[in-house]
Parts: C-alpha cells; sequence; structure tokens
C-alpha cells in the first residue's frame, strides 16, 4: 500500500542554524508512528512541515506517493492532513460542536435568501463524529470552557477528525494532561487507524509512545538516529537512542552519554 507520507532527505536551515538534516522516513496507511527526541531535536519543525506550517530547504515531501511543490496549511489539510497542535488551540467561548466546525460551518439559506449557520447539521455531523470515535461529551452546546484539559484535547482530535483525514498529527497531546487524565485519549489514538487515518505522534512521555504507536522515529540533533518497532523496544533502548549512548564523535566519547539521564 502507498505511504500517506514519505519524506526524502528533508532539511530545514534557519539561517545558520540547522533545524532538520537527512531526514528519511514515511508513514504508510494506518500507521501510528511515533518521534522522540530531547529538546531542541527538530520535532515539532518536522510536524510543522508535514502539516505545510514550515518550508523545508531541501529535500522531498510526497503525499501519497504525490510529489509536493509550494506546500501550504491548505494544501496539507486538501490532501487529508490535519494537525492538532500542542497549546490546545480551542475557542473557549465556543460552544463544543462550534470548535469542531470552526473554520468550516455549516450554512443554510433563510427565508430572506442570506446565508445562516446551520446548527442543526452541524450538532448532528458533530454527534455523529463523536460517536464515530467512541465518545461521548454530555451536551455539545456547552461552551469549552467547561470541559477538562483531557476533554478539551479529545474534542480538538475530534475537530481534525470531523474532515476524514489520511493522516492527523499530533504534537504532545498528553503534555498539560496527568497519566490518568491522558488515558482516554491514548485510548481514542489506539483506535484512529480504525477509522482509516494515520497518526503522527510526538510526545515527551515514553510510555505514551510504547503503548500506542506501532513504529519510533528517534530523532537526534535535527537528524534520524534511528527508527524503532516498538513491540521490540524499550523505554531504556529509546533513551539511549535519544542520548547517543555508546557513540562516539570523531573518535571521542560523547560526553552527553549516561550522565543526562543520570
Ligand atoms: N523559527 C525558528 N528560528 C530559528 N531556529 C528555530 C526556529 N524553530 C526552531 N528552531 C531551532 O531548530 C531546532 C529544532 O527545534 P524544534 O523543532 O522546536 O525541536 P523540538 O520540537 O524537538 O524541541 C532548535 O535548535 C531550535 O532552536
Ligand atoms: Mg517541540
Amino acid at each position: 500500500m502507498e505511504n500517506v507520507i514519505q519524506a526524502n532527505g528533508i532539511a530545514k536551515y534557519y539561517g545558520a542554524v540547522t533545524a532538520l538534516e537527512g531526514i528519511n522516513f514515511h508513514i504508510g496507511a494506518g500507521e501510528i508512528v511515533g518521534f522522540a527526541g530531547d529538546n531542541g531535536a527538530g520535532k515539532s519543525t518536522l510536524m510543522r512541515i508535514v502539516a505545510g506550517d514550515v518550508t523545508h530547504s531541501n529535500g522531498e515531501l510526497l503525499i501519497s506517493g504525490l510529489f509536493q511543490n509550494n506546500y501550504s496549511p491548505k494544501t496539507a489539510r486538501g490532501l487529508g492532513i490535519e494537525m492538532v497542535y500542542q497549546d490546545l488551540a480551542l475557542c473557549d467561548n465556543l460552544e463544543i460542536y462550534e470548535n469542531i466546525f470552526l473554520g468550516r460551518e455549516h450554512k443554510k439559506l433563510n427565508i430572506l435568501g442570506l446565508g445562516v449557520l446551520n446548527r442543526t447539521s452541524m450538532l448532528e455531523e458533530a454527534e455523529c463524529v463523536l460517536n464515530t470515535l467512541g465518545l461521548s461529551i454530555p451536551s455539545l452546546t456547552e461552551p469549552v470552557s467547561a470541559l477538562s484539559g483531557g476533554q478539551r484535547q479529545l474534542v480538538a482530535i475530534a475537530r481534525a477528525m470531523a474532515n476524514s483525514p489520511h493522516l492527523v498529527i499530533l504534537d504532545e497531546p498528553t503534555a498539560a494532561l496527568s497519566v490518568a487524565a491522558g488515558r482516554p485519549l491514548l485510548e481514542l489514538i489506539r483506535h484512529l487507524p480504525e477509522t482509516g487515518t494515520s497518526v503522527m505522534l510526538v510526545s515527551h512521555r515514553l510510555s505514551d509512545l510504547l503503548e500506542t504507536t506501532d513504529r519510533l522515529y528517534i530523532l537526534r540533533r535535527g537528524s534520524i538516529a534511528c527508527e524503532l518497532t516498538t513491540s521490540e523496544t524499550t523505554e531504556e533502548e529509546i533513551l539511549h537512542a535519544m542520548a547517543g549512548v555508546g557513540e562516539t564523535d570523531f573518535g571521542r566519547p560523547r560526553l552527553d552519554g549516561p550522565t543526562a539521564f543520570a
């Protein structure tokens, strides 16, 4: 089956700063692929490139086998790629269903022939999206401000899923949540491939990655240090790959080895 996304030799330079270089990775249909790495390793930059938010400096990006030129957030969305941002980007003052349809509200014509919001059809479809995802949120007409952090994150994912995307990009979805509050979220992520959606997941919590993903790419200083099959790896192996333990630079022992996690 065709990869939803394939990156060949992607690089990103910010002036003299190399954020990413020589990045090769792919995400297949129905796969959950995690990206781990220390702060500054390049995770967010890579996700933003896939979402069309950041333009890469070098290399090729293929979406569903199609080479992308002039790739933008709009192109990405059109090709079925949705990003859920780390900072819970929902509008507090709007109702839950309104957040799910933000920017693509259903309209209808009123008796004067003017376009007005079609609340009934949005409520019905929001209900349908949440049902498909196995989520129960008591009232879709509550403002988002009434929700807990975990519920907000579920709504943010529901919003991305309302477009039936091929790929959802999740940047640290559990970062602001307690382990308990993150549980339903991880459960939801695990089931997304059943609806035909692949997942690109960045998380600092290695346990999240071990519980949900099929494969992992470990980023270190803007490069992919290694690729791991989740069922065959351990938290320790991931930490070692992140820190570059056991490797040497130009024959010198690395100073940021085991002590970095002592
Ligand atoms: N807009 C920017 N301008 C300059 N440097 C940036 C910018 N965004 C990211 N970087 C640099 O790129 C590198 C990777 O950052 P980032 O992708 O945020 O890493 P991560 O998400 O893994 O912590 C870092 O060295 C960071 O300082
Ligand atoms: Mg980041």
